[in-house]
């Protein structure tokens, strides 16, 4: 087959969060699927809020002329304009219309926005563990990933991230909330990520750039207040989207906000709606656009996820399980209780409990739980996770 070798080697390498989705599908044609305990994969079972169904029939009922054509690749104005209020507000800087390009969710934005700053060859240092995606969105633009470790509570290192800036260092991505980890970064830490960047920048004599991935940035628990990176360094890009705060994963609609301090900032706008238009995204989906923009201060009930993070960790830390408390997003990334997280996996798999190994993720030794699902699956797969660990000699408490 004449496929490029590229993808090839990709689909080789094939996504273990992909693998077992698929053997967990096997697993519920065998037993139903009300008996298999699957997270496998990080999709919001809540439904968005009525108020944005209530929209949609509203422009059902009375569509306004014109409302599924072409428009501005960067999006509709009115969409933008409430969103660089929106984000002035936060972050207290000087957010215009301009600043936002509304996107194809964050996987659209981080993919234009890699396009935007990367030539053939530069590195973007990410932190690990990490979503495996951002590899391959990488790679489309022809950049190269560079790992480095986080600390042991995966939160940043910040000697790691300095020891890996080199001369073809043009960004560092954080994603915070995190997934795997549901760890959420510090305003200290990001203090002085900024002046590294600062100090680092000034040495290479050009800019680097911070690209943070806020996908979950309204998905925080224990009354946490995501700090706003755009405060920590003025060559800030924000990409987000409302998959998981709106649960609208499938209507693909997000944004990426630029700072306004950011160097050249005309000509990075440009750049990246340049590659929202030639990546054949266009524009974002124009519905939604009309759609989300009143409710950027609205979320699903958070409170939701909270709960289930308690019920899941107070469970889990029983039984014996070494896990660092999550402060954000839908997931778990304990340790498995054998050095083969691959083995382990397969071990919760005979109680018909889906996970992914930590090697998905760049972290072998580790197995990640998405619980975004239902509470009854949560708590009807409790006794398997219990039952594999006494297997393993935990005592519990
Ligand atoms: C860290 C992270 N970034 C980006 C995305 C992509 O999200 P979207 O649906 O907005 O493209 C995901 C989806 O799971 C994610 O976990």
């Amino acid at each position: 087959m004449a496929i490029s070798e590229k993808v090839k080697n990709a689909l080789e390498g094939a996504s273990w969060v992909r693998r077992m989705f698929e053997e967990g599908e096997e697993l519920k044609q065998i037993h139903g699927e009300e008996h298999v305990f699957d997270f496998s994969l990080g999709n919001p079972d809540l439904e968005p809020p009525p108020s944005l169904k209530k929209a949609l029939k509203k422009l059902a009922d009375q569509p306004i002329p014109g409302m599924h054509r072409y428009m501005t690749n960067s999006g509709y104005s009115e969409t933008r304009r409430t969103i660089a209020q929106f984000v002035a507000e936060e972050s207290g800087l000087p957010f215009e219309e301009h600043h936002i390009v509304m996107t194809v969710g964050a996987a659209g934005g981080l993919n234009v926005t890699f396009k935007a700053l990367l030539d053939e060859g530069d590195e973007v240092i990410v932190p690990s563990p990490y979503f495996m995606e951002f590899k391959f969105y990488i790679e489309n633009s022809g950049g190269r990933i560079r790992l480095v470790d986080t600390h042991e509570d995966f939160s940043l290192n910040l000697k790691e991230i300095e020891k890996a800036i080199g001369k073809r260092t043009k960004a560092v991505l954080i994603n915070s909330p995190n997934n795997p980890t549901g760890v959420i970064y510090n305003s200290g830490p990001l203090q002085e990520l900024g002046e590294l960047l600062k100090e680092k920048s000034h040495e290479l004599k050009r800019t680097l750039y911070l690209i943070t991935d806020e996908a979950y940035r309204r998905i925080v628990f224990d009354g946490t207040e995501l700090p706003i990176a755009f405060r920590f360094y003025p060559h800030t890009l924000r990409i987000t989207s409302h998959s998981k705060d709106l649960s609208l994963p499938g209507e693909r609609i997000g944004y990426v906000a630029v700072s306004p301090l950011c160097e050249e900032v005309d000509e990075l706008i440009a750049a990246i709606i340049f590659a929202n238009r030639t990546l054949g995204f266009v524009n974002a989906p124009a519905l939604m656009q009309r759609l989300v923009a009143p409710l950027q201060r609205n979320s699903i009930n958070i409170k939701e996820y909270e709960e289930k993070r308690d019920l899941f960790y107070d469970s889990l830390s029983s039984y014996g399980y070494q896990v660092v408390k999550p402060r954000g997003a839908f997931y778990l990334f304990p340790k498995a209780l054998i050095e083969d997280d691959v083995a382990f996996v397969k071990e919760l798999q005979s109680k018909r409990i889906l996970t992914v190994p930590g090697r998905g993720f760049g972290r072998p030794g580790y197995f990640r739980i998405a619980y975004a699902v239902n509470r009854k699956v949560i708590e009807k797969s409790l006794p398997g996770f219990k039952e594999v660990a006494e297997k393993y000699g935990m005592g519990g408490r």
